[in-house]
Formats: structure tokens, sequence, C-alpha cells
């Protein structure tokens, strides 16, 4: 049975947590691939909502199994405050919630490095979300790393020592003013990890081939977005993992060639949290009306993001990467009310007009060039079918489809699971 994946195209943000809840019903398993807690992955339904880091959007739905793959970095305490969550609504993740030992383990000691390491930046700074997720990756690539698997063998505290030891000398080494309190860290740390051997841990890599023998459909969640991707987002302003398609064969043990659908989430519109270059960015109040209605504070760091207009050279870039044969676009009732809609259909780059995205795209060498649409007034939030579209929103989702050549196959017109329309 093929595997179909799911993506960010964008800067993170866009809206997977949602979308991942509502094709759940059609996959046996959901499997995270990649990120840790620094994403936020928020669900709406039944009047509440629902922030996920760590555990896979599939959880609320009571047949699905959820799974945690390899590529994926776990810190024992935000994981036992998810759990903590989940029972509130008496969720049974006991039962369906697997942990591959392959996955790393954030300590307290990376959140604090990551923190060392931004302070040290100054202005620099990447803007993390300081969960230590890259000082964790670092160690993984290091070969210094912690693993889920780890802390099922004997000892494992004196590994652990031993790289917090080496994290306190770098801590020192970046000889910036970082306050904390190790012995209450590691208390916590340590009871989380005793809640979380509580769950199943497993050869997620050999679970999800005899998965994929016996004809279980897999469903694989990305988390931040394709620009965020260590190798091909705007680094080093980036996360530290694959966020692209490539990352989920890797973070789950996957072959590419079991791949079969590629859905490319994308907002209507644009927005970055934390620094780096953005190149349709609106510093005007035509960005601060989007950024009001539409919500836009991280769910994860409470941070407002940074909003701008539709950038397709960037949004070209991504589906090319990820290889998407089906796009989602998120949030189109956020632009409701707005007279005139811009989209980039093209930069400026060193005097040349071009449709790539290049090596750079800071300010300096990259200015947007925008078509101009009319836009719509009516408010989308209550429409159930695409035949009631106003229809310059047609024309807004026609164009895209022939910029990008993929088909908009669903709609997001709000935040709960029955604002979605299927085309
Ligand atoms: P880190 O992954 O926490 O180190 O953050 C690196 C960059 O990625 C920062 O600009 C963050 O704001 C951004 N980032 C990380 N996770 C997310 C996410 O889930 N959504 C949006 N941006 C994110």
């Amino acid at each position: 049975m093929a595997v179909d994946l799911l993506l960010g195209l964008q800067w993170g943000d866009e809206g997977k947590g949602k979308i991942v809840d509502v094709l759940t019903q059609n996959y046996d398993i959901v499997a995270r691939f990649q990120g840790g807690p620094n994403a936020g992955h928020t669900l709406e339904f039944d009047g509440i909502k629902h922030v996920l880091r760590t555990i896979p959007s599939g959880i609320f739905h009571s047949k699905t199994i959820n799974l945690i793959g390899n590529g994926v970095v776990i810190d024992p305490v935000v994981f036992v405050k998810e759990l903590e969550g989940l029972d509130k609504f008496n969720i049974d993740y006991k039962s369906k919630l697997f942990i591959s030992r392959k996955a790393h383990v954030i300590l307290p000691t990376h959140r604090l490095l990551d923190a060392a390491s931004e302070a040290s930046k100054g202005k620099a700074k990447i803007g993390s979300t300081l969960k230590g997720i890259g000082p964790t990756y670092m160690d993984k690539t290091g070969r210094n790393g912690l693993r889920i698997g780890d802390l099922e063998m004997p000892n494992w505290e004196k590994n652990y020592r031993a790289l917090a030891e080496k994290h306190l000398g770098l801590i020192d080494f970046y000889d910036v003013d970082v306050q904390f309190d190790l012995d209450e860290m590691e208390e916590e740390f340590f009871t989380a990890v005793e809640t979380l051997k509580t769950l199943t841990f497993i050869d997620s890599e050999e679970y999800l081939h005899q998965a994929q023998k016996a004809g279980k459909s897999i469903l694989a969640e990305g988390a931040q977005g394709s620009l965020l991707d260590i190798d091909f987002g705007t680094y080093p302003f980036v996360t530290s993992s694959n966020t692209t398609a490539a990352g989920a064969c890797t973070g789950l043990g996957i072959a590419p060639n079991k791949v079969k659908e590629v859905y490319g989430i994308f907002k209507a519109y644009t927005t970055r949290v934390g620094s780096g270059p953005f190149p349709t960015e609106l510093f005007d109040q035509v960005g601060e009306k989007m950024a009001k209605i539409g919500n836009e504070f991280g769910a994860v760091t409470g941070r407002p993001r940074r909003c701008g207009w539709l950038d397709l050279v960037a949004l070209k870039y991504a589906v090319a990467v990820n290889g998407v044969t089906q796009l989602m676009m998120m949030k189109g009732d956020v632009l409701s009310g707005f007279k005139t809609l811009k989209v980039c259909t093209a930069y400026k780059y060193k005097g040349e007009t071009i449709n790539h995205l290049p090596f750079n795209i800071e300010p300096e060498y990259v200015t947007p060039v925008y078509i101009e649409m009319k836009g719509w007034k009516e408010d989308l939030t209550k429409i159930k079918e695409t035949d009631k579209f106003p229809k310059e929103l047609n024309d807004y989702i026609d164009f895209l489809e022939k910029e990008l050549e993929v088909p908009i196959k669903l709609v997001s017109v709000g935040p709960d699971r029955t604002q979605t329309i299927h085309r």
C-alpha cells in the first residue's frame, strides 16, 4: 500500500494539523516524520481548540494508530504535558500512540544551549522557538545523541550525564547570561521520562514495513514548512530538519517509490514567525489587517506572525521540491473584504526579472513583482459548497492552479473541521 505525505509549503503555520485531522478518517496510521515541540498543530472541533506539539494530529480518531517517527525529536517534559492535555478529554492514547526507538531525546541542557546560542547571535538571531531543536539535531548528526531506545537500557543516565556535562561546558563557552536551575529542570525531566516509558516504544521502520505489506493506509505528517527546510529553506533562518518530502522517507524509513499523493498545504497569503527574509512582507495596515483577521499569533510561542501577500515564486519552488500532487488552500476566509489582492509572480533580482528562488532572497537582492486581482466581499466561513464561492475567489483559485500546475483540491474557510470544502 502506498504512503501519502502532507506538508506545509511556506514558513509553517499553514494549518497542517487541521487537514491531518480532516483526512485521518481515510488512514489507518498517521506518522509524524520530523521536527519536535517547536511545532504547534492546531485542531478545532466541537467548539474546542487543541494544540498538539509532538503527537500526530490523528490522535482524536478512535481507530487510528499514531506513530512518532525516528526523524522526530522528543522533549519528555513537553510530551507529558501534551498527554495531560489528552487526558482531560479522556483520549485513550495508550493503545494507539507508538514512539520510534530511534527518535532523539531533547535534554534540558539542549534547551539551555538553544537559549545561549540565540543570545550569542544578538541581532542575527534565528528567532528560534527555544525548544532545543537545533542542539538536539546537532547531537544527532554529531553522533552523540540520546535516543528513545536508550531509555530502555540500563545505565542510560550515565550517558545522559556525560552529554549534559558537555552541554554545560558549551554554555560556559558562549559566555552569555542564561539563568537556570538545572536541578529543578532535571527533576522534571527524569519524572517525565518515567511517564514516557509507560508508552510503547517500537522499531518504527519495521512496523511501517509490515503495515504496508498488510495493506494499511499511511499518512505521513510533516511539521514546519518547506521554506524552513535545513537544505532548501531560507538558511540560516530555518529549522534543523528536512521539512520537505524527502524528510518523510528518512524520518520514517519509507522508500521513495512507496510515496503516492503529496498534499501541499498553503495559506491564501503568507506568514512567517521568527527572523529571516520574507520578500512579500507587508509593513502597513493591510498586513496588520491580515494578522488581526487571521489571528496570526504563534501557537507555540504566542509571537505575532509577520504577514504578506502570496508569493508564487516561493510556492512554485516548494511544489517542485516536494513533488506536490494536490494543493490545499487554507484561510481563504481571511482575505474577505480586501478590495484588491496582490500575488507575487516574479522577483526583480540584480536588475533582472526572475521566476525562481535565488540563493539570496534578502531585501537588498530581491524586490517582488506583483499582479493585482479583484478581492471578494462575501464572508466565506459559512459556505459549504464550491458553487457558492464568489466569482473573485474562483478567479483567484483558477489563477493559482494555472500558475502552479497542480489542482487545488481543498479550500479551508475557517478553523473548524466542518469549514472544509473539497473541490
Ligand atoms: P527552531 O526550529 O525552534 O529552532 O526555530 C527555527 C525557525 O523556525 C524560527 O524562525 C522559528 O520561528 C521557525 N519555526 C520553528 N517551528 C515552527 C513552526 O512550527 N511554525 C512556524 N515557524 C516555526
